[in-house]
């Protein structure tokens, strides 16, 4: 005679307290956006908090960019396609490292790093590409100007920073976001050129 089956509710009985996981718990924030926890790193309250706000614009306007990358990475077309569709996924990966440099700075000064799309949509001062796909010539001056938008920030907040006493993020702005952004650029900038490969003047 065939063994009657285990009812599922024998199975569920059968598991003991202890190797049950709890995840159905209440959720609970333990500190709130725009708030800043003390630490011992020889700096003011206003200091940090200057730093974390603009920190905090910069880390928005940096995934916006980071995710243009990747967006015009997919969407490029073209005679250039190849060498353009490589390019914008190394900056992509270059934005992104900063993208975490910049969210634990934020974290190391007390502050807290935004981190979710809804926020960064809301946060973010680069103006909202398409969801379709645009000509190469657009997709590079796009990026061109999120550059600028997060070089102007980053050059007043190291500013900022320096006058604050904040040499940290001050360094970060300057020798991360300055000095990945400028190189960027001019990779971008000499694609839109109007350059001809091969000169006809015989
Ligand atoms: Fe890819």
């Amino acid at each position: 005679m065939a063994k009657k089956p285990t009812k599922p509710t024998d199975l569920a009985g059968a598991v003991s307290a202890e190797a049950q996981p709890q995840y159905k718990v209440e959720y609970r924030e333990i500190q709130p956006y725009g708030t800043l926890k003390r630490l011992p790193i020889a700096l003011e309250d206003n200091a940090r908090a200057q730093s974390v706000a603009t920190l905090n614009q910069v880390l928005a306007d940096t995934m916006t960019l980071r995710d243009m990358y990747k967006k015009h990475h997919w969407q490029m077309s073209g005679a250039t396609f190849y060498q353009l569709h490589l390019l914008l996924d190394k900056h992509y990966e270059e934005q992104a490292a900063l993208v975490d440099l910049v969210a634990e700075r934020i974290m190391a000064l007390g502050g807290i790093s935004i981190a979710m799309s809804h926020d960064v949509a809301e946060m973010t001062t680069i103006p909202r590409p398409p969801k379709g796909r645009e000509d190469v010539p657009t997709q590079l001056a796009r990026l061109l100007e999120a550059h600028e938008i997060i070089l102007r920030q980053a050059h007043e907040g190291a500013e900022a920073a320096d006058e604050s006493g904040d040499d940290g993020t001050n360094d970060l702005l300057v020798s991360n976001i300055i000095r990945t952004h400028e190189p960027q650029v001019w990779f971008l900038a000499e694609h839109l050129a109007a350059t001809e490969l091969v000169r006809d003047d015989k």
